[in-house]
């Protein structure tokens, strides 16, 4: 049976299993943790260019963060030792930031995660790096389609399980595959929470939404099959048949009668082209 409990400052940082509930203060905070987060991304635009390191991004991503006032939550996270991922063409998530040249054609996730007075702002976009092919740029559409029509559907009554389901129905119509290994999640205080927000899935079953509920979606949609592989560093993650994946990322927050997204974009750059 699924938990769920208003939380009060102390009980927002518990790792229970419970779904919290949050109240204003959650939502004031989120708010200002995703503005930032969003802020970040929009100025990560003119620097993706043919050329640029992701470590050079990552320096980038660190200092906005801290002249933001917040701390980058995936450094020292589980050992994890940059300020941001950036997974680049058949990386699926967890891409390590380092001297590796973006070029011409990649297209690259870049996920972000400032904690800004206790709050995680999550969220991820992906970028064009100079001109990309046709394929992978419809690649990149769909994924952020998938992740709106999810988003669409986060209400108080709909389970988790209508999200999955019209997140992956909306990929296997363009023959995509649906990553399974890794999913949304429970967000605040704390970076992890529950519930697992699976981005696969049957409709009508999952945990019920609830106002005060926050959550990640971001769904991983590959061009070729679904499956990935962990490589030896531990962190980076690739589709096993070396296709493509694409993935955008948006930290909600459940009201009354449909859902706020704390980390859209204030200057419309919520999807390439930008
Ligand atoms: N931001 C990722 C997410 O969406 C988590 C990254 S954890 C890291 O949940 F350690 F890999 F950075
Ligand atoms: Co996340
Ligand atoms: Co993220």
């Amino acid at each position: 049976m699924v938990e769920y409990q208003h939380v009060t400052a102390d009980m927002s940082v518990y790792r229970d299993g419970s779904i919290k509930l949050h109240g204003p203060e959650g939502f004031a905070g989120m708010r200002a943790a995703g503005r930032l987060a969003a802020a970040i991304l929009d100025a990560l635009v003119e620097k993706v260019v043919p050329g640029v390191t992701t470590g050079e991004l990552d320096v980038f991503v660190r200092e906005m963060m801290l002249d933001g006032g917040s701390v980058p939550a995936t450094l020292g996270y589980r050992g994890f030792t940059h300020s941001c991922c950036t997974s680049i063409n058949h990386v699926v998530c967890h891409g390590i930031p380092a001297n590796k040249v973006l070029k011409d054609g990649d297209i690259v996730n870049i996920d972000v995660t400032p904690l800004l007075d206790g709050w995680h702002g999550d969220t991820s976009r992906m970028y064009l790096v100079g001109d990309v092919p046709l394929k992978a740029r419809r690649l990149v559409d769909v994924t952020h389609e998938c992740l709106m029509i999810g988003i669409g559907l986060a209400r108080p009554g709909a389970r988790l399980g209508d999200i999955g389901a019209a997140i992956q129905a909306h990929a296997e119509a363009h023959r995509y595959g649906v990553v399974r290994e890794f999913c949304g999640h429970g967000v605040g205080r704390l970076f992890h929470d529950a519930p697992e927000v699976v981005h696969a899935a049957r409709a009508g079953t999952g945990p019920e939404l609830r106002p005060g509920m926050f959550l990640t979606i971001e769904p991983m949609i590959n061009l070729g099959k679904a499956p990935v592989k962990m490589l030896s560093d531990g962190w980076t993650a690739v589709t096993r048949d070396k296709s493509l994946s694409a993935q955008f990322e948006h930290s909600i927050g459940i009201t009354e009668d449909g859902c706020e997204i704390f980390t859209l974009s204030q200057t419309g750059r919520d999807k390439p082209p930008y």
